[in-house]
């Protein structure tokens, strides 16, 4: 659909899940440049706060009929781009993508990259490199299965993220432990209704060893754009997966990021991911890429301000030009170093005190100390838990350097947590 820039500026609808960490800078890189933004989000209070304009209170659940609203709005108020903003989202954006004639990824591609046990499918028909996988009910007597896998393995629930739920096994004792913890975990978010999608099932794979890598791309006419890969120097070897530190450029070998970048298309590919951002994270081993994930949604948490483009361009900023028609192929990533460290929940209770902040935030290369954890909230560590105490940003000559300053930024910080 071809704009008609003389008669209005572009109307950009945003979809906007009440709990994720990005609106205010999707907010602001829409005001950058210009456009209309109509949010959308589940819930109306949201929409006020964010926009007193246009507005749409849609349930992200239910995407059809979701759809079919987004779709009359936009009989009268015409939407030329529509946004999704993390897991939640991506669905319902691929469907009114397509329902109002939009470049768009295929619906299927949508369905399996929300389900890991599809994701595994898919990308396994088509040939790609995967582990062993098995899909588990939780109803299923988890001793009788723990005989018959290998091990070391990995359990998880098939649509959370933030690696809530994901715990790897070494043998069967741990892996019937491991079965009902993670099937606890899907059972008390289904309470929560906050996963409708979260059904009864979970997948166990084969556990993939190797370093760890993300890789933050854009899909444009089906050819993807590598906007940054990201090393992640912590060790995740289990039982759990916190993540931590990301940091850009990679230090791999460039035939291995090479590596990392096929892997990733040829699963773009498989999925039928043709338009918008990609998220992917892999393992490498023996300089193969396996891929864990591949989603089509930008980083998550806060951790894209890490990336600028060009002379200072967010990536809000690059994800909402891409969608409005402009071309983003030449824009490329700053030449410094960058990163993040997303500060892990060390143990359960409520958080009454966090100090250190002011000397965190002037030790050498650190741009930004924010805690996203109100004080007196009761914080979960993993495997149950879904949110970080906060996020540290560092910028540097080299990748060395980043990841010293976030770590030394990190070790200035306290976080008094009663149980
Ligand atoms: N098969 C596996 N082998 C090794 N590590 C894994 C495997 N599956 C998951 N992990 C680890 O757990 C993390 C979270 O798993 P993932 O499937 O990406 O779930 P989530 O959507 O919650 O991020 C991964 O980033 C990785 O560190
Ligand atoms: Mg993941």
């Amino acid at each position: 659909m071809k704009l008609n820039l003389v008669d209005r500026k572009p109307r950009v609808l945003l979809l906007l899940p009440t709990r994720t960490y990005r609106a205010s800078d999707f907010l602001s890189a829409a005001r950058q440049l210009g456009v209309e933004v109509v949010v959308a989000s589940d819930q109306p209070q949201t929409l006020s706060e964010l926009s007193p304009l246009k507005s749409l209170s849609l349930d992200f659940r239910t995407p059809e009929p979701a759809t079919l609203e987004i779709s009359s709005f936009a009989r009268t108020y015409p939407i030329d781009a529509v946004v999704g903003v993390d897991d939640d989202t991506t669905i319902l954006a691929t469907m009114a993508a397509k329902e109002l004639s939009l470049p768009h990824n295929t619906i299927e591609s949508a369905y399996a990259t929300r389900d890991k046990y599809q994701l595994r499918k898919v990308l396994v028909k088509a040939g790609l490199r995967a582990p062993w996988f098995k899909l588990l009910s939780a109803n299923e007597n988890p001793e009788m299965i723990a005989n018959r896998i290998d091990y070391p393995c990995v359990l998880k629930p098939l649509s959370f993220s933030a690696s809530r739920g994901v715990i790897r096994t070494d043998d069967p004792g741990q892996f019937v432990d491991a079965f009902h913890r993670v099937v606890a975990v899907i059972q008390s978010s289904r309470e929560e209704d906050e996963h409708h999608r979260a059904v009864e099932q979970l997948l166990v794979e084969g556990f993939i060893p190797g370093t760890e890598v993300a890789l933050e791309g854009m899909m444009l006419q089906g050819e993807l754009k590598v906007l940054a890969i990201f090393d992640k120097p912590d060790p995740l070897d289990g039982p759990f997966f916190e993540e931590t530190l990301y940091i850009t450029p990679s230090r791999l070998p460039a035939h291995v990021q090479q590596e990392i970048t096929s892997c990733t298309q040829d699963a773009a590919r498989a999925l039928g991911l043709r338009e918008g951002p990609v998220h992917a994270e892999l393992r490498v081993k023996d300089d193969c890429a396996w891929m864990l994930e591949l989603a089509p949604r930008s980083i998550g948490g806060l951790c894209a301000r890490t990336l600028r483009f060009g002379t200072g361009m967010s990536l809000e900023e690059l994800i909402i030009r891409h969608a409005i028609g402009q071309d983003v192929n030449s824009f490329k990533r700053e030449e410094n170093a960058a990163g993040v460290m997303m500060i892990p929940i060390p143990h359960a209770g409520v958080l009454r005190e966090v100090s250190g902040q002011e000397q965190a935030e002037v030790v050498e290369g650190i741009d930004e100390v924010t805690i996203s954890i109100p004080i007196g909230q009761e914080v979960v560590p993993l495997p149950e838990g879904k949110r970080y105490l906060g996020f540290i940003f560092a910028r540097g000559g080299t990748p060395a350097d980043v990841e010293t300053a976030l770590r030394e930024a990190h070790c200035q910080l306290e976080f008094v947590i009663e149980p």
